[in-house]
């Protein structure tokens, strides 16, 4: 069976499972197009388990695109707290402004397209679930399904893109929407990434690999190491917080924090160097945090202060949060989050 073929066989095949075996998920209640992206840009980030809560969230706060338009950064911040990829919800409510100015959601993926934060794959999500359009979505999952039925053993980018033209004349005419999901689906529950259920599928006849030997693994990403050394003060009340100014996780809050590796010594001159005199550093852990791009090889030293360290001309950027203002108002990335460990009970 030709490529063309076998593409224009899996509508009817995945349609009848997808009635059948497709998981009941919050955002396929329906087909509104600012539920379909909100729930599109967290599932790239995050699995089906949990996205949900923070879906519902989400949309119990910000329920229209108006309100996302409108909301305050802090409060959006805080809402995409634990999804990292905060550019994203950045993104994501300087979008929702253009759209208000648009006068409504755009309804082709070349259109959406033109929006911040929103590519190929959430423009054809968008598209195709909310507009009913023949626009496909191609993620991992996708390239997985179709990589193993075709047997492409190309590089999964190059792929991706081929896949994206390939699947349009494929497109049912009335279906578009669960077409594009059962594709998601089928990679989601069935044909996983190891230990695929071929037994299972509704596409296995077509299948040519019928394994995971597809697709090629990609090449990780080169990934630059940094170390740092985080001084976690704290006091018998509260943390003290500075906001990130630029690069990763920019606008969110952090400990205060210097570039290598400190041990005790140099990291208690350190602190003295820059004119805090009374405190007590304790005992540091070691952490690694992984980012896309980066690494962050961590040392955190929790540190107890008992004056106004603001007040210190060298932490002036530092602010002073009890410990329920840091639970529920501040986004604290997970980067630093861990580092809250430290604080001895009081
Ligand atoms: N992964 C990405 N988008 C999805 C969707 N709409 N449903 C389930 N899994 C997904």
């Amino acid at each position: 069976m030709k490529r063309e073929e076998k593409l224009k066989a899996l509508p009817p095949l995945l349609l009848a499972w997808y009635d059948k075996n497709k998981r009941d998920l919050p955002w396929r209640r329906d087909a509104d197009p600012y539920r379909v992206w909100v729930s599109e840009i967290m599932l790239q980030q995050t699995r089906v388990e949990a996205a949900r809560d923070y879906y519902i969230r989400f949309l119990r706060e910000l329920p229209a695109v108006g309100d996302l338009a409108a909301c305050p950064e802090d409060k959006l911040l805080k809402l995409w707290e634990g999804l990292g990829y905060y550019s994203r919800a950045k993104n994501m409510q300087k979008a929702a402004r253009e759209i208000l100015s648009l006068g409504g959601f755009p309804d082709t993926a070349e259109k959406l397209q033109k929006l911040p934060g929103i590519g190929q794959y959430t423009a054809g999500a968008i598209a195709s679930i909310a507009f009913g359009k023949p626009s496909p979505a191609v993620d991992g999952n996708v390239v997985r399904v179709l990589s193993r039925i075709l047997g492409d053993a190309a590089e999964q980018p190059l792929l991706r893109k081929k896949y994206f033209a390939e699947l349009v004349p494929a497109y049912p005419e009335n279906r578009a929407g669960d077409f594009t999901q059962s594709l998601m689906e089928l990679g989601a529950t069935v044909c996983l990434p190891s230990s695929p259920k071929c037994l299972l599928c509704p596409a296995r006849e077509l299948c040519q690999t019928q394994s995971d030997a597809l697709p090629l693994k990609a090449a990780k990403p080169e990934r630059k190491k940094t170390d740092m050394t985080v001084f976690v003060f704290y006091d018998r009340g509260g943390i003290w917080l500075e906001k990130r100014e630029g690069g990763v996780l920019s606008g969110m809050m952090q400990f205060y924090n210097a570039e290598h590796a400190l041990t005790p010594e140099t990291a208690a001159r350190f602190l003295s160097e820059k004119g805090l005199t009374d405190f007590c550093l304790g005992k540091p852990k070691a952490h690694r945090h992984v980012f896309t791009h980066l690494i962050w090889e961590m040392t955190a030293y929790p540190v107890r202060v008992r004056a106004d360290l603001s007040a210190l001309s060298a932490f002036s950027s530092l602010r002073f949060f009890t410990a329920k203002q840091a639970e529920n108002d501040v986004s604290l990335p997970s980067a630093f989050r861990w580092c809250l460990s430290l604080i001895p009970e009081r």
